[in-house]
């Protein structure tokens, strides 16, 4: 079965571009991404893993660590950096996994639906990993999941802008509405009372009985 939200994330030990990784202890007590691309030397993917190296200081800023994973071997991963920085001019500093037996492909059920279930019945192509990306917390648990298709490049910003809304709203009840950026107003949860959101947010507006908006707590 796949993962869902609030689950634990699995652990696992991998070889990446900065050596063995033991995948808890590594998250330590922030956050973690953990996202994965199809294949190495791949024109979408060299504009992915580039797009991550430049938004590496954004995630770091929010105590969140961000680590790349696909089939291919280390080796490659070391190869393929020259051209991510030709392409993009970012570079990949961060680790990447060399998951060459697919274990923790498969932990994240990473694959996609394939010719058969046994690891003989699928060809090369469903043994590439789709783009995942996992969100997960100082508790270790599952915040986010996106699954995005072999020709569809993701929107690491979006990543960004979904981690500031998990993280906010892990401290304060509130949600965020579509759309939301850091600074915008935000929505109090049902399970605050009217009288409780004034004691807590000194302010609100109530736009339906159901949906009262404040200023984005501190
Ligand atoms: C790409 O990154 O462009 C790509 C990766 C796997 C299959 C097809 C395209």
């Amino acid at each position: 079965m796949s993962l869902r939200i609030n689950d634990i994330a699995p652990d696992f030990t991998a070889e990446t571009t900065h050596g063995p990784v033991s995948f808890h202890d590594w998250i330590g007590d922030g956050w973690a991404v953990l996202f994965s691309h199809p294949k190495n030397f791949t024109p979408v993917c060299t504009t992915e893993l580039g797009a991550m190296g430049g938004l590496q200081p954004e995630f770091e800023k929010r105590g969140v660590k961000i680590i790349g994973i696909s089939v291919d071997p280390v080796e490659s991963h070391e190869k393929w950096k020259n051209d991510i920085r030709t392409a993009t001019g970012f570079n990949v500093d961060y680790p990447l996994i060399g998951d060459k037996d697919l274990k923790v492909a498969k932990l994240y059920d990473m694959l996609p639906a394939g010719a058969g279930e046994s690891s003989e019945g699928r060809t090369p192509a469903d043994n590439a990993t789709v783009r995942s990306v996992f969100v997960i917390g100082p508790d270790k648990k599952i915040k986010l999941v996106l699954t995005y298709p072999m020709t569809t490049g993701r929107n690491f910003e979006e990543i960004l802008r979904a981690i500031d809304s998990i993280q906010l709203t892990s401290k304060h009840q509130v949600a965020t509405p579509a759309n939301w950026k850091q600074g915008e107003d935000v929505i109090i949860t049902a399970a605050v009372s009217n009288e409780d959101a004034i004691a807590r947010f000194g302010y609100y507006d109530t736009v339906l009985p159901y949906l009262r908006k404040t200023k984005q707590p501190g």
